[in-house]
């Protein structure tokens, strides 16, 4: 995972119109090797990337030690420490190949948290990933319309909605497919 960067306007096209053009606050949840963290700061953002995994942290860390990131120690529902370090409100929120990763119970858990930590005139941007988990990991089955619900019932409305097929050779090889959604408070 370290090794592969993607290119960021393919990962993210359909939400690339919600991006903050001027130097903005951006929360990076589930950050994994930091490509989107260092792309975003490469673009003059202030980025706060969360990642759990120490060995992505690290690996993070060493691939990009140049760029002036603060990487956290944290991990979804809660995201206790980042809240307690940046009671400010992020202007966009990505949370990119991570969702599919937590249980019902706890996605519904995290979306309050993420409404709570996004800014009035933010984008919240959530990818779902449907299909078999990637081998030695995880993955919970998670639809659009109940990522919806519980966006809609912590406050939030859907703003994108789109199915897109997989880019990485092996992810189309597993037959994965996404639904790329983004929420804000308008
Ligand atoms: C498929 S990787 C995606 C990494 C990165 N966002 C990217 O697109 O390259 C999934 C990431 O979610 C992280 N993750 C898993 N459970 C998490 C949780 N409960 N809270 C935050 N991150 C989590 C993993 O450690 C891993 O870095």
């Amino acid at each position: 995972m370290l090794a592969t960067r993607l290119r960021f306007e393919a990962v993210h096209q359909p939400v690339l119109h919600l991006f903050p053009v001027r130097p903005a606050r951006i929360l990076d949840v589930g950050s994994g090797p930091g490509h989107d963290a260092a792309s975003l700061a490469e673009r003059g953002h202030a980025v706060t990337p969360v990642e759990p995994t120490p060995e992505l942290r690290d690996g993070a860390m060493a691939l990009y030690p140049d760029l002036p990131i603060e990487w956290v120690d944290d991990s979804l529902p809660t995201l206790e420490r980042l809240t307690e370090s940046h009671p400010r409100p992020f202007d966009f929120i990505l949370v990119e190949g991570v969702w599919a990763h937590l249980t019902i119970t706890e996605r519904a858990e995290a979306l309050p948290v993420l409404a709570r930590l996004l800014s009035s005139d933010g984008a919240l941007a959530i990818s779902l990933r449907h299909g078999p988990a990637a081998p030695g990991r995880i993955t919970y089955p998670v639809t659009a319309s109940e990522t919806s619900a519980i966006a809609e019932a912590a406050g939030l409305t859907t703003l994108v909605n789109v199915s897109t097929g997989s880019i990485q050779a092996a992810n189309i090889a597993r037959g994965v497919t996404w639904t790329r959604m983004a929420f804000g408070h308008r």
